[in-house]
């Protein structure tokens, strides 16, 4: 997965995780106002976050899928893409990881979870790249790509920010993207989330608390 990179693309990377992490602090504060907001409104203890919904894509076997597909199951989902210089790679380990942690602590929930790897590039990402990289991080992660209206209604659906960069002068070029790791249960209804570089031992932990109730 080493890949080397010139001192632009460097800089590009950086202020592209800059931004990200700025978007990430507004993402996350607006979430806790609207928590707060709704528990207010609706007198609940329990905070309800809207994120989550249906999607209609392709998987790296270039089957369509639809979340139904993935009911039954927990999902740890990441939105990214497969090109990322940094910023994926680490998350997706991270999310590799916490499913190996999940399988040592010999946890049910390790089968009855499924990550789920959503890109935001699909023009780059077609089943047969997303089947290769996926593999790099564990052997049952899923690849999920599509058309770019499919690819934009799941990211907003979960509340993901995305954009893609211009091409440099060889075509290549950057996507800024938001980095949070989802955990949704057997309905699609959405139970938590973990930022970037999260411990795997701790999202291991979670979801095992989660999935035991
Ligand atoms: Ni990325």
């Amino acid at each position: 997965m080493k890949r080397a990179f010139s001192a632009p693309v460097l800089i590009g990377a950086l202020a592209t995780l800059a931004a990200i992490g700025l978007v990430a602090i507004v993402v996350v504060q607006q979430l806790r106002a609207n928590d707060a907001q709704n528990a207010q409104s609706a007198g609940l203890s329990v905070p309800e976050v809207k994120i989550g919904g249906p999607f209609s894509l392709v998987n790296h076997e270039g089957e369509a899928v639809t979340e139904a597909d993935y009911n039954g199951q927990y999902k740890l989902i990441y939105f990214g893409y497969g090109f990322c210089p940094d910023v994926c790679p680490t998350d997706l380990q991270i999310v590799g990881n916490a499913m190996l942690e999940l399988e040592d602590m010999n946890s049910e929930a390790a089968s009855k979870t499924v990550p789920l790897f959503i890109s935001v590039d699909p023009a780059r990402d077609t089943p047969d790249m997303l089947k290769d990289y996926v593999a790099n991080f564990h052997p049952r992660m899923v690849g999920l790509t599509g058309n770019k209206e499919e690819i934009a209604k799941a990211a907003k659906a979960y509340r993901v920010y995305y954009k893609l960069n211009e091409p440099d002068e060889d075509g290549n070029y950057l996507v800024d993207h938001s980095a949070f790791i989802y955990f949704m249960g057997p309905d699609g209804e959405y139970l938590t989330m973990f930022k970037h570089g999260e411990a795997p031992k701790k999202i291991a932990e979670t979801v095992e608390k989660l999935i035991r109730g």
